[in-house]
């Protein structure tokens, strides 16, 4: 942390005084200043107060404005030379290549947005659930919804049936947009016999999916179900070739989708975004974080299905005019340089990823980058968990070399974009490699020790955002009283007045005032990047029929960042063995997904826990990361402590063969 600031980059000459200097303007009136940045966006109508405070944590933004964020990402090109110019280069995993204007695009929303209206019955403010892979009817299918003011519900394609199940139910969406199938390592997951699976389970659970559109990508057979299930390309051919849909006008506060995340419990929460906060949040952040250029090939390499593809792949980019590249399938597929060679054929300019994929594709050796030109990169970008300055040198030298700064996210689902993160569309700050720098503007952020005190600089605590934030979510479908709970009850004080945001990242500020993120506070895993909740992990396993308890905790990973290992309790009769870790396994891949899945089940015969029943996993985290295991006098058994122990030690000596 007393690391050196990199003095420059060729492209971007650092200026920290002029960043400070429009970060203390931007934060002197909050409401000023984002009452400004809106007016740079397309509105029906304009708002007549900036920001309702009346029912805190419930802020409401631009509330009386109206628009619909199609306006802003599609139908604003129509009639300039951006019409013509590429929105997606999108390459199949298998190397089948498609080109897409922005006219294509505003065509083919406007032809399915009839045929949703028209013969599908989508209306303002249904859910409709899309599960779909990296293809371009993914985003056609977000806007289209959207352009209905429907609100959409993106279940990543990776999540099985059950857990699509869940997300179905929860939204109570009467509409499913999903595909054949797709590409992944050369195999073809079927996604239509997932999605029939979850249309299933949840009409068992009284919500019944009236109609499911089906892509054809993979060109598998799939059971198509008469009067319920459509081709999208019948559908879309059914439309007139000139459809019209007019962007049905939306309140700014209302929701523009809803996109679920794991949690402290088993079920996963439905966050909720709002038309014009997000929308204005998001086309801001987008300026700051990358500089947009008329020439830019712009490439983020997540996946639509969590909330970085939702901005920085569909909504942030569209409404900058990006020209961007698309992927669909693995990353080092069919070869190691499948993403290097991708930046060298598109001439990708701006390129953004997790420090998972590059911690990945690092091990593979540079023989795979020096093969390629990535000359035209100027802008690096990096999310979703705390980079290794190791990791940040090499991205910095080998990929950028030496003339991109790198770009370092923090942000949640929750923000809707970037909130702490280096602003070289405004004026770059000098970088330090693992630290995400400053908060944006209009961001105001802090770090509190657990009694609320300001932390020291230096001096480790919890992360806080003390004022609203147009990006910010407008609560948890369906449970008003856990997004109390979950972010606000922490720190805030409603005697006073006073409400404070808490995100459930730890965090540090060093002497400058860079701020360092150093991982979860709470009981939720950062695996690969992507949030997995240990309760609902736990609840998996236990689902299978042999297990009695179970704990999971994160274990450190080279690649991954953590991976969850679960220490499960067999009910009486059932003996550890290797098939029965195989089992309990795919009980995890059924029931949530493949990313889900444990790298280990530890039998044992007691979990520790504390005299009133509580699973103490802070014992069996300081094992995993060979620390000191603290204070044990709660414990009910000791014992309990020693037997993980050794089942921890035998997993450690597996994992060096
Ligand atoms: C959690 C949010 C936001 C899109 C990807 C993940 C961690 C995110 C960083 C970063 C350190 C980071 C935090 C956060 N995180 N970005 N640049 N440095 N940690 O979204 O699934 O909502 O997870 O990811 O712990 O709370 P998410």
């Amino acid at each position: 942390m007393s690391e050196e600031a990199l003095p420059f980059s060729e492209v971007y000459v650092p200026d920290k005084d002029r960043y400070l200097e429009y970060y203390r303007k931007s934060i002197e009136d909050i409401e000023r200043f984002w009452d400004e940045r809106a007016r740079e966006l397309i509105w029906i109508k304009t708002w007549d107060q900036v920001l309702d405070r009346s029912n805190p944590p419930f802020y409401r933004w631009f509330k009386g404005g109206y628009t619909n964020i199609n306006l802003n990402a599609l139908d604003k090109w129509i009639g300039t030379s951006t019409a013509n110019k590429v929105a997606y280069y999108w390459e199949g995993e298998p190397g089948d290549r498609r080109v897409i204007s922005y006219y294509d695009l505003y065509v083919e929303v406007n032809r399915f947005a009839w045929a949703l209206r028209e013969l599908v019955g989508v209306k303002e403010g249904d859910a409709v659930t899309i599960y779909l892979p990296m293809i371009p009817e993914l985003p056609v299918s977000m806007l289209a919804v959207t352009r209905l003011g429907g609100i959409h519900s993106v279940v990543f394609s990776g999540f099985s049936s059950s857990a699509l199940a869940d997300r179905i139910v929860d939204a109570r969406a009467r509409v499913l947009i999903t595909a054949d199938g797709f590409y992944r390592r050369g195999r073809v997951i079927e996604l239509k016999k997932a999605a029939d699976e979850a249309v299933k389970l949840a009409e068992d659970r009284g919500v019944r999916v009236e109609k499911v559109v089906v892509v054809r990508r993979a060109g598998v057979d799939v059971n198509m179900v008469e009067g319920r299930d459509y081709w999208y390309h019948d559908l879309v051919n059914e439309a007139p070739v000139k459809a019209y849909v007019k962007p049905v006008p939306r309140k700014s506060d209302d929701v523009l989708f809803i996109l679920y995340t794991s949690g402290t419990t088993g079920r996963p929460k439905g966050i909720m975004h709002s038309v014009g906060g997000y929308m204005t949040y998001v086309y801001n952040v987008f300026k700051w974080n990358w500089d947009p250029r008329s020439d830019d090939v712009f490439w983020c390499a997540a996946d639509i299905g969590w909330i970085t593809g939702h901005t920085y792949i569909v909504y942030g980019p569209l409404m900058h005019g990006e020209t961007q590249v698309m992927y669909e399938g693995a990353p080092d597929y069919p070869q190691p340089d499948r993403i290097w060679s991708m930046i060298e054929r598109y001439s990708v300019t701006v390129f953004y990823t997790s420090p998972t994929l590059l911690r990945l594709l690092l091990r593979y050796g540079d023989k795979w980058i020096e093969k390629h030109d990535l000359s035209s990169i100027r802008i690096l970008g990096t999310v979703g968990e705390p980079i290794n300055p190791e990791v940040w040198r090499w991205y910095y030298k080998k990929i950028g070399g030496g003339r991109a700064p790198i770009v370092d996210t923090w942000w949640q689902t929750e923000t809707g974009a970037a909130m702490i993160s280096p602003a070289p569309g405004l004026s770059l700050v000098p970088l330090k490699p693992g630290s995400a720098t400053y908060p944006l503007p209009g961001i105001v952020a802090d770090i509190l020790t657990p009694d609320g005190r300001k932390a020291e600089p230096g001096e480790k605590g919890l992360l806080v955002i003390k004022e609203p934030w147009p990006g910010m979510l407008m609560g948890i479908w369906g449970d008003p009283d856990r997004y109390i709970k979950t972010y606000w009850a922490m720190f805030s004080r409603p005697g006073d007045g006073v409400w404070i945001y808490y995100p459930a990242d730890y965090a540090v500020r060093d002497e400058d005032g860079y701020f360092w993120l150093l991982g979860r506070a709470d009981e939720v895993l950062n695996v690969a990047g992507h949030r997995l909740g240990t309760i609902e992990l736990e609840d998996a396993i236990v689902s299978h029929p042999a297990v009695s308890e179970a704990a999971v905790v994160g274990a450190p990973d080279p690649i991954k960042g953590e991976v969850p290992v679960a220490f499960v309790v067999l009910k009486t009769g059932y003996e550890p063995s290797e098939r029965l870790e195989e089992e309990i396994k795919e009980e995890v891949r059924k029931l949530i997904g493949p990313i889900a899945v444990p790298s280990r089940i530890l039998f044992v015969s007691k979990l520790p826990k504390t005299r009133s029943g509580k699973i103490m996993r802070r014992i069996m985290i300081a094992l995993l990361h060979g620390k000191p295991v603290g204070d044990v006098t709660t414990l009910e058994d000791p014992s309990a402590v020693d037997e993980v122990r050794s089942a921890i030690e035998e997993f450690k000596k597996l994992m060096k063969e």
